[in-house]
């Protein structure tokens, strides 16, 4: 995870500048749960998250957190429903399914849910049984994430997950049987050992699960990490360029054969009322309110993030004071930027206008997007070398 800038210093009660303020409403508005806890850390991951600490203290500390962002967001007298949350980790479903529907409810009493809103929780897929995945759809769960990553046992193994293949697909047809609008499996190729058949058979195998929605990442080495270290010292290989890309264009074409359609470089859909519409609110810089450690948030150009430890995040909302750790408005120029990086990401493309006529006109003419209607959007050989053509439009 890059660190987060320095920013400015942000305001004890959490106060929005009065620009955001007055923009409160105009954008959906979206609120990540960020809850920190895993039973063990896998060797890739470099996420805020910690394998011990007080679950009950998190919990009381980010009900404290939601009634202060109704504080701050109503404080303009606009009251936008939440159109979507995303409990994301860490492990969320460590928490019980009574927290979560704490969590949940506290969020509709002082926020208020949208009636159609979508509401995600990410899970690993030990982590989860058929009766808690029942008790998370009872408290308004819509759609469940599981980070099943491979189906084959030593690709697990490398990764450092602790479930098997069968639970993790297991999971899958659960959430299914417990009624879920939206069910999601979260894949990675490239790791060490893995060949072009593991890769394929994981996608077949989620998808024959009855996955309607697939996020699909390239390993990365983290810094830190122990995978990082491993591959610093020989012991792996790091991951290739080329078996990325052709590992990408692969699952582009089997998923797309199955019927998921590409609709943000990493992810697919069944259609597009599967489509992740809180992950869609980030790409489209809308609005959101990240609660909990390291948690950030944006508002209109105004972003701010969270102290990371748990216990640092708790002692500032005990105290009254708002978790934020900085905060930066962003100019217009730094604006433009941070949409043409996310929104070429989406495969409803990027406004033309946004971006210099002549490195347009040099991306289609080398293949790597189209402009249609006004809108540029990739290629599969755009979708492969993606951060070259985001340095090439910066
Ligand atoms: C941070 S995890 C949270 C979900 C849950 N704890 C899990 O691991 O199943 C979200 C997803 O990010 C992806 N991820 C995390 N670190 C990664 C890395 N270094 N390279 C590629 N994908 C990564 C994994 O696919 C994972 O499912
Ligand atoms: S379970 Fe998920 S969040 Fe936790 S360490 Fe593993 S990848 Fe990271």
């Amino acid at each position: 995870m890059p660190q987060p800038p320095d920013g400015q210093p942000a305001p004890p009660d959490g106060a929005l500048p009065a620009s955001a303020l007055a923009a409160v409403g105009a954008r959906p508005l979206g609120v990540y749960v960020h809850v920190p806890f895993c039973l063990s850390r896998c060797g890739y991951c470099d996420f805020n998250t910690y394998t011990s600490g007080d679950r009950g203290a998190y919990v009381a500390a980010a009900l404290a957190e939601i009634d202060l962002a109704a504080r701050v967001l109503h404080a303009g007298g606009r009251r936008p429903p939440v159109a979507t949350v995303f409990l994301g980790g860490g492990t969320p479903t460590l928490l019980a399914p009574e927290q979560i529907g704490a969590l949940l409810a506290r969020i509709d009493a002082r926020l208020g849910l949208a009636a159609d809103a979508e509401i995600t929780v990410e899970a690993n897929p030990d982590s989860v049984d058929a009766a808690a995945l029942e008790a998370l759809r009872a408290a308004g769960v819509t759609r469940m994430s599981f980070g099943v990553q491979s189906v084959r046992e030593h690709v697990l193994a490398a990764l450092e997950r602790s479930h098997g293949p069968r639970r993790a697909l297991a999971a899958i047809r659960e959430a299914r049987a417990a009624g879920f609008h939206g069910v999601s499996a979260d894949l990675i190729y490239g790791t060490p050992g893995e060949d072009d058949g593991d890769w394929r058979a994981s996608l077949e195998a989620v998808l024959e699960a009855g996955a309607d929605h697939v996020s699909a990442y390239a390993l990365t080495v983290e810094p830190g990490t122990r995978l990082h270290a491993q591959v610093r010292r020989g012991e792996r290989p790091a991951p290739d360029p080329d078996t990325l890309a052709d590992r990408y264009a692969a699952a582009d074409a089997l998923l797309a054969e199955a019927g998921l359609a590409w609709y943000e470089l990493s992810n697919w859909a069944r259609d597009p009322g599967h489509r992740c519409r809180h992950n869609l609110g980030y790409w489209r810089s809308h609005d959101w309110w990240g609660i909990g450690p390291g948690a950030h948030s944006h508002v209109a150009g105004t972003r701010w993030w969270n102290v990371a430890h748990p216990a640092r995040y708790a002692a500032a909302l005990a105290a009254g004071r708002s978790p934020a750790r900085a905060r930066e408005t962003l100019d217009a120029r730094t604006r433009r930027l941070e949409r043409v990086m996310l929104e070429v990401r989406l495969a409803e493309g990027l406004d033309r206008d946004l971006c210099d006529p002549a490195a347009l006109e040099r991306l289609a003419a080398g293949g790597l997007l189209r402009v249609d209607d006004g809108r540029a959007v990739l290629t599969l050989r755009g979708r492969q070398v993606a951060d070259a053509v985001v340095r090439a439009l910066a």
